[in-house]
């Protein structure tokens, strides 16, 4: 699969915060996209997995030469898009094991055996380190910070998208679920051949993972693309250089 955003403009209510974004995705690749707060990664993550507060005004989202503009938010989890929030919702009353269960069915289509998905939500919280207690649990409710990121990466690993935006999987981590987190993430992109495009403020997950491509975004526009050394040049000198230049 092949995602390409074409010369996208977002509004959120009345401000436009894209300002003609284009990025090519295809499965299997792993692009990071950093930038200031506020520069409008996360408009551009509800833009692509159409986020009913993000209007595009312009351009287009393609999958496989086909637009999805026009495509609600589940039909494009069919297609094999996948979001993590960068804030997940706490839901009272949906159970987490209940909640993957309706996702699983609604992406594939089918009926999804019980007992085996019950067995891989039990690896993935082992592998995650999670404590199978959430399980049980409402979703998202009451989990910690590290419980609602590595929850979302236990719903990719089973959702099996093809192209993933994780927007911030990293941030609110102790050091030790960095790695874990990171680790998971390789091991599940590279078992389903996910493409990745993956939101960070930070190196620290990168020196364990290895990006083919970086992004800066800054007030809403690109302004670089190229490879992973623009990663520590950031950590060194911050956003800058890259300030009032575009690509
Ligand atoms: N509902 C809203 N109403 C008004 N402005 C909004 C709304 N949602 C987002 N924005 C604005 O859009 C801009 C981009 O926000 P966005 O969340 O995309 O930034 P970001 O790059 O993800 O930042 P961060 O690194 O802090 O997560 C911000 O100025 C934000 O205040
Ligand atoms: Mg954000």
């Amino acid at each position: 699969m092949i995602m390409e955003i074409r010369d996208l403009y977002a509004s959120v209510g009345e401000r436009e915060i894209l300002h003609g974004i284009s990025l090519k995705v295809a499965q299997g690749e792993f692009h990071v996209v950093m930038g200031p707060n506020g520069s409008g990664k996360t408009t551009l993550a509800k833009a692509i997995m159409g986020h009913p507060g993000v209007k595009i005004t312009g351009g287009e989202i393609l999958v496989d030469g086909k637009s999805i503009n026009d495509l609600s938010p589940d039909k494009r989890a069919k297609l094999g898009l996948f979001l993590q929030f960068q804030n997940p919702v706490e839901i009272n009353g949906v159970g987490f094991v209940n909640f993957i269960k309706a996702a699983m069915e609604s992406v594939s289509g089918g009926t999804i055996n019980t007992k085996e998905m019950m067995n891989d939500i039990k690896g993935y919280t082992s592998k995650l380190k999670i404590d199978n207690g959430i399980v049980g649990r409402s979703l998202n409710d009451g989990f910690s910070g590290g419980e609602k990121k590595k929850g979302e990466i236990l719903q990719m690993a089973l959702l099996k998208p093809k192209i993933a935006i994780l927007d911030e999987p990293d941030s609110g981590l102790d050091i030790d679920a960095i790695k874990v987190v990171a680790e998971n993430i390789n091991d599940v992109s590279k078992k389903e051949n996910i493409g990745l495009v993956m939101i960070t403020h930070y190196n620290r997950i990168l020196s364990y993972m290895k990006p083919q491509f970086v992004h800066i975004l800054v007030d809403g526009r690109l302004v670089y693309g190229g490879g992973a050394e623009a990663v520590d040049e950031i950590e060194k000198g911050g956003y800058d250089k890259y300030i009032n230049k575009s690509v």
